[in-house]
């Protein structure tokens, strides 16, 4: 059932593979100053950025599941990971464990247009078991708005992080940027990450993080969905579904299109975006 599914957790849905005592723990946990987060709101792209990050290192980087998932002796495995960690999270900038901050840790916060998030995130509730039963399109498009959704409302996400977009130590990045001129952000990404990564490997990475080949790569992958980025599921073909700019003009009907727009200028008043 639904109550079996999520729980709420200072007034964000979780699964309840996020338990409430690690939740409660975070708050607690030891960063390393050479930790990289990496940082969205679930379905704008962190596959696709873990895939380049990943690709950018030439020393031992271990991708860990979200931090916020599983239960309280995931903090004890992540202190006992001996390589560097690049650790995802759909956390919102304010339950983000304090030392990650304190040590200015590097953070890259990924972004994508919410249409297109909440297309995709349709996508990934109604094929997921983990997650709660939806009928319809439209059904969805209500809960997403309400935020009434895994890791509440897009737009208290996105502005809970844009807050702190002059921040030294954190990157954003968009989706659709990636999509129009990949290179140019796989090089942004590398020069924040301090490495040097000659243009003929970034032209190797880029050709390697394209969407068929990450597809086709990640089927041959261990597919154990606590040692993925996407904690809930080891279905690639929920992940990586169409990976294209746009998708939400196959879904949105023209009044749905004018209430998010509404709303997004509404809640988006005093963002850049
Ligand atoms: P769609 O459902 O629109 O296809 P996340 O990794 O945050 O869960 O985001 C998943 C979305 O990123 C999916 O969007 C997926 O297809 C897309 N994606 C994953 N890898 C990609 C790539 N290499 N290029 C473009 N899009 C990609």
């Amino acid at each position: 059932s639904e109550a079996e599914l999520i729980h709420v957790f200072k007034g964000i849905p979780f699964t309840t593979r996020s338990s409430p005592e690690l939740l409660k723990s975070l708050d607690t946990f030891d960063a390393r100053e050479d930790d990289v987060l990496l940082v969205s709101y679930p379905k704008s792209g962190t596959h696709w950025l873990a895939g380049v990050i990943t690709k950018l290192y030439n020393t031992q980087v271990t991708v860990t599941s979200p931090i916020e998932f599983g239960d309280i002796s995931r903090l004890d495995e992540l202190n006992k990971l001996s390589s560097k960690r690049i650790i995802p999270t759909h956390l919102d900038y304010n339950m983000l464990p304090p030392n990650f901050k304190n040590k200015k840790c590097k953070m890259i916060y990924i972004s994508r247009n919410p249409k297109d998030t909440a297309v995709s995130m349709y996508h990934y509730y109604r094929d997921n078991p983990n997650l709660p039963t939806v009928d319809t399109w439209t059904a969805f498009f209500d809960l997403f708005l309400k935020g009434d959704v895994v890791c509440g409302s897009w737009f208290d996400h996105f502005l809970s992080w844009e807050e702190h977009e002059n921040d030294k130590n954190i990157l954003f990045l968009f989706y659709e940027d990636m999509k129009k001129d990949l290179p140019k952000i796989v090089n942004e990404i590398s020069l924040f990450l301090g490495l040097n990564i000659s243009d003929n490997d970034i032209q190797d990475i880029c050709k390697k993080s394209s969407f068929s080949q990450m597809k086709s790569d990640t089927e041959k992958e261990n597919s154990d969905p606590s040692h993925t980025v996407c904690a809930l599921t080891s279905n690639r073909k929920l992940i990586f579904r169409k990976g294209a700019v746009g998708d939400w003009k196959n879904h949105f009907t023209p009044k749905q299109n004018r209430r998010f727009e509404e709303i997004f200028n509404e809640k988006m008043k005093l963002s850049k975006m």
